[in-house]
């Protein structure tokens, strides 16, 4: 482990109540599960991996750091109950410790939240918590098959913050088929009413192998178009700066710099991190490995005592190099020029000349976004990464 590079534990949780037609995400629910796992023996298994982690590090002999981050993330975290996701979390503190002061995240469907569980999950330790909101419209929420009613969001946030919450995101969704500009725009003024410290807007992915992606080749739905995903994306960054959010990653804005996800600037500063749960990814000094992915194969690994993952990688100085590219371009703070290659750099002024990145911050020597540039974000990371 770097001893320098901050630490931080992904836990992952692949239980949802329904799937939403776009999502392909590791999540499983109770009639695609299939015997071998369930929710109920869930926190026993992966605190099984997180012991082993422990363990493995130590024989190592790599010193444990205080976790500075963790994430729970899913699927539907708060599908568990929230006494199995404390106890997860006493779990990580116990084996490896937590810094002071570190962000506890987790991610929950405004439906599987009460003010009840919010209270146990605050008092667990947890300080942060993100919704999944989407949309503030009701007929974009049922095309993304949503079950949550716009009003389920408001109160998920107002007893967020009656339980102590210190940060609040909400993640939203633009480019649904069939949703109109004027329908994106309420769905940003009203997830800005709710005050939150942070946004994700995404622009919706037509994942291979989903309902939606079936639903569209049918003719059911349009595929999403180009430039009203550009137009979206500009009439978020317009409100959400204005209200004063700031965009810190492509899809990411926050309140103030203490509300950035420390966790997730973790990823894309490629910081060392452990991901506990199937299918989760980790990398820590330089190596990547990733469980497997079903949870049936992964609680039957850990009952074994077995190492759950399937397959590790030891990146070469070429591929740390262009996915050091491929993410620190996305964010605000912008990508070190010394990171590229001397081709990337004549590249980059190219880039600059046509607007794409910011001309001062390059003459200081980092390549940082435009607005147009973060339009084209994929593209200009192609041009640099060469
Ligand atoms: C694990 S979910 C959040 C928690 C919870 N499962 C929920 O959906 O409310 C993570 C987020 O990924 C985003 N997401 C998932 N699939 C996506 C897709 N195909 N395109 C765009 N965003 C997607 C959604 O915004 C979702 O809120
Ligand atoms: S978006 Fe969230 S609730 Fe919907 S299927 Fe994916 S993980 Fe589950």
């Amino acid at each position: 482990m770097d001893p320098t590079s901050s630490f931080g534990v992904y836990l992952h949780v692949p239980f949802c109540r329904t799937r939403c037609g776009y999502c392909d995400f590791n999540t499983y629910t109770a009639d695609e599960l299939g015997p071998g796992a369930s929710q109920a023996t869930y926190a026993d298994t992966v605190i099984g991996e997180l012991a082993l982690a422990a363990t493995v590090l130590a024989a190592a002999g790599r010193q444990l750091r205080p976790a500075a981050t963790v994430f729970v993330g899913g699927g539907t975290p708060t599908l568990l109950p929230a006494a199995d996701l404390a106890r997860i979390l006493d779990a990580v503190t116990q084996l490896f410790g937590l810094q002071p002061g570190a962000e506890v995240t987790t991610e929950a469907n405004p439906d599987s939240v009460t003010a009840a569980s919010l209270q146990q999950l605050r008092a667990a330790g947890f300080t942060r918590v993100s919704f999944g909101m989407q949309s503030a419209v009701p007929a974009v929420l049922a095309t993304l098959d949503r079950t949550h009613t716009p009003g389920r969001v408001a109160d998920a946030v107002r007893w967020a913050r009656a339980a102590g919450f210190d940060q609040v995101s909400l993640d939203l969704i633009y480019g649904t088929p069939g949703e109109t500009p004027t329908q994106w725009q309420h769905s940003l003024e009203q997830a800005l009413e709710l005050e939150p410290d942070h946004i994700s807007a995404y622009s919706l992915i037509v994942e291979e192998g989903t309902a939606l992606a079936r639903r569209i080749r049918r003719g059911e739905l349009a595929m999403p178009d180009d430039d009203l995903l550009a137009d979206a994306y500009l009439a978020a960054e317009e409100q959400l700066s204005a209200a004063g959010l700031g965009w810190y990653e492509v899809s990411n804005w926050a309140r103030s710099p203490a509300a950035q996800c420390r966790h997730n600037l973790g990823y894309w500063r490629s910081d060392d991190w452990w991901g506990a749960g199937p299918g989760a990814h980790s990398h820590v000094g330089g190596v990547r490995w990733w469980n497997v992915k079903h949870p049936a194969a992964y609680a039957q690994r850990i009952a074994a005592g077995a190492s759950p993952a399937h397959a590790r990688e030891v990146l070469t100085p070429t591929e740390r190099r262009v996915e050091e590219v491929l993410l620190r371009v996305r964010l605000a703070e912008g990508c070190p020029l010394s990171v590229l290659q001397p081709a990337a750099v004549a590249a980059a002024a190219r880039l600059a000349a046509d607007g794409l990145i910011d001309p001062a911050a390059l003459a200081a020597g980092t390549i940082v976004l435009t607005r147009r540039g973060r339009l084209l974000a994929d593209a200009v990371v192609r041009d640099l990464s060469d």
